[in-house]
């Protein structure tokens, strides 16, 4: 199996949670962009069903070198640019990843697949977000796998591309794909660059919290291990060719999320002066989505899969999972993301 994402969100917890679980080898290959970080797989040193390799998902020389090597039989595609905000500042490599990276991988698989002597066991799973269909209205019905394509950011159209090049590589040539479109992701080793663990730590560290616009903006939370249970369900038991909407069941207002972590960061640490008066309403995103909502029956009816979290058991494990991890804090903040900000950032 191959794993693109090592130093960091969503493909970090993915391996460490396939490892723990025996559930396959991992071949690891990551970029590790601006703040690939080393810290994050510790646990797996001497895992010998665990290799890294450094490297792009758009090098097909290495990517054909690694799956003749390891004999793969299974792809996820966790590579990406993900933040929005970056993507309005600088969306080149949003587009050289995403969309040119995932057609390097696609081709290089689509080659590998034709050539297997068991082709019937071979997957390439690409992650993809809910974001690719665009906003909704605050009483709109929630996504389906049906609802049409309307990205808005240059995050949201470098996926949207990326997703039609998957189902055209299994409608063209029948490469065996699996595409999961999930809500917003929190949990451990989250990049502090993202509403919530950006919030944890600022409200920890009794810093201006930045809220955009108004705070009134929805999106529909899933835990981060809900989601990597999901991606192993819809790996072994997904029907080729078929996308899988994915999410928390969490819809909450980007203000609420906010203050629950200052009530509960108060609760566990608490300060002279209540955290929420480190709210500070700064302007808003361009372009910014009002709402996201997923409907994920399809996930639940045919492959049995639901949240075990609920926002309020999710939020206190990563506020403490944030409190009890500050060497991996640290490694994550040094270097290019600092400077980074710095440029890009002046509001915090
Ligand atoms: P992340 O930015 O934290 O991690 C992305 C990883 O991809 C990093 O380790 C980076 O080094 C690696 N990478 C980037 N470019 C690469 C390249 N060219 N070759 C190889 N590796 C490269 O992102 P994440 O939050 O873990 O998201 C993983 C996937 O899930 C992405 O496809 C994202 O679009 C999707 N997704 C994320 C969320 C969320 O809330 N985080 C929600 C929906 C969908
Ligand atoms: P983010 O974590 O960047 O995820 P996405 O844009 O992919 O949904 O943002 C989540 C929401 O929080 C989004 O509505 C933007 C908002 N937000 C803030 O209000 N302040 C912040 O500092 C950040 C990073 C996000």
């Amino acid at each position: 199996m191959v794993s693109n994402g090592r130093g960091r969100f969503i493909g970090a917890n993915f391996v460490l949670l396939a490892r723990q679980k025996q559930w396959a080898n991992i071949v690891n290959l990551d970029k590790l962009t601006y703040a690939g970080n080393l810290a994050t797989l510790r646990s797996l040193a001497g895992d010998r069903g665990h290799h890294f390799i450094q490297g792009d998902i758009g090098n097909r020389e290495l990517v054909r070198y690694i799956l003749d090597r390891f004999s793969v039989s299974k792809i996820i595609n966790f590579a990406a640019e993900s933040h929005v905000d970056r993507s309005i500042v600088a969306p080149d490599s949003f587009i050289q990843t995403n969309i040119v990276g995932t057609f390097h991988l696609l081709e290089v698989a689509k080659n590998y697949w034709q050539h297997l002597s068991e082709p019937e066991n071979f997957r390439f799973l690409h992650i993809s977000t809910d974001e690719v269909y665009g906003t909704l209205g605050f009483s709109d019905p929630a996504f389906t796998e049906e609802t049409a394509y309307a990205p808005n950011s240059p995050y949201s159209a470098s996926k949207a591309a990326a997703d039609h090049l998957v189902r055209s590589f299994h409608h063209t040539y029948n490469l065996p794909t699996l595409t999961t479109n999930c809500s917003n992701n929190y949990g451990p080793y989250q990049f502090p660059e993202k509403l919530i663990p950006l919030t944890i730590l600022n409200a920890y560290e009794y810093k201006p919290i930045p809220v955009y616009g108004k705070g009134e903006n929805v999106r529909d939370w899933l835990y981060v291990a809900d989601h990597c249970q999901a991606i192993y369900q819809v790996l072994t038991k997904g029907i080729p060719g078929e996308t899988y909407n994915i999410g928390g069941e969490s819809e909450k207002q980007n203000l609420e999320v906010v203050e629950t972590i200052c009530t509960i960061l108060d609760e566990i640490a608490p300060q002279k002066t209540d955290r929420k008066s480190l709210i500070t309403f700064v302007k808003d995103r361009p372009g910014h989505d009002l709402r996201y909502a997923i409907n994920c029956e399809k996930i639940k009816q045919h492959l049995g899969w639901q949240p075990q979290e609920n926002f309020s058991s999710g939020i206190r494990k990563t506020i403490e999972w944030y409190l009890h991890n500050p060497d991996w804090i640290e490694s994550v903040r040094s270097g290019a993301y600092r400077q980074w900000i710095s440029q890009n950032y002046d509001k915090r």
